[in-house]
């Protein structure tokens, strides 16, 4: 359970970041070959969209709690969180993640693109660390936590 989060990201961009609790079966339905194939881009090889030690799969440090920058990376919309899996409007291939229903995009739990849909980048994970096991601390990765004497 995370008690607290200590923002340093600017007032702006903190209004957008969203701290999710994905459940083991959200983890497991991520990882299946057929959703893979469905993302543009399931490694997160883009290297502006998030921090070095977010680069895989789950896009976390913690893969249980993923912290994201919502804003739709097509005109910057503010996708809507929908963690349900098939729900009638999204289509049977649906396993959850975020919907911007301005063009259509959609992102997975870890919010990788799908391909074929207008963004055209993973939504941004931004600098974070984990304070202690309950707190996270967002806007600063640990070791310029550490240098800051904030850590
Ligand atoms: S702003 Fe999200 S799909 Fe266009």
């Amino acid at each position: 359970m995370i008690r607290r989060i200590r923002p340093t990201l600017n007032e702006a961009l903190l209004s957008f970041v969203l701290v999710v609790r994905r459940s083991a079966e959200m983890l497991r339905l991520m990882e299946t070959p057929e959703h893979r194939q469905r993302l543009r881009d399931p490694d997160s090889t883009e290297y502006t969209q998030q921090p070095e030690y977010a680069r895989d799969a789950w896009r976390s440090i913690n893969a249980e709690y993923f912290v994201v920058i919502g804003i739709c990376t097509h005109l910057g919309c503010v996708p809507n969180f929908r963690p349900e899996v098939a729900p009638e409007d999204l289509g049977p291939a649906w396993v959850g993640g975020y919907f911007c229903p301005c063009h259509g995009s959609r992102y997975d739990l870890a919010g990788r693109v799908y391909s074929g849909v207008p963004a055209p980048t993973n939504l941004v994970v931004p600098p974070h660390h984990f304070h202690t096991t309950t707190m996270i601390e967002i806007g600063i990765d640990y070791e310029d936590a550490m240098q800051s004497g904030k850590g």
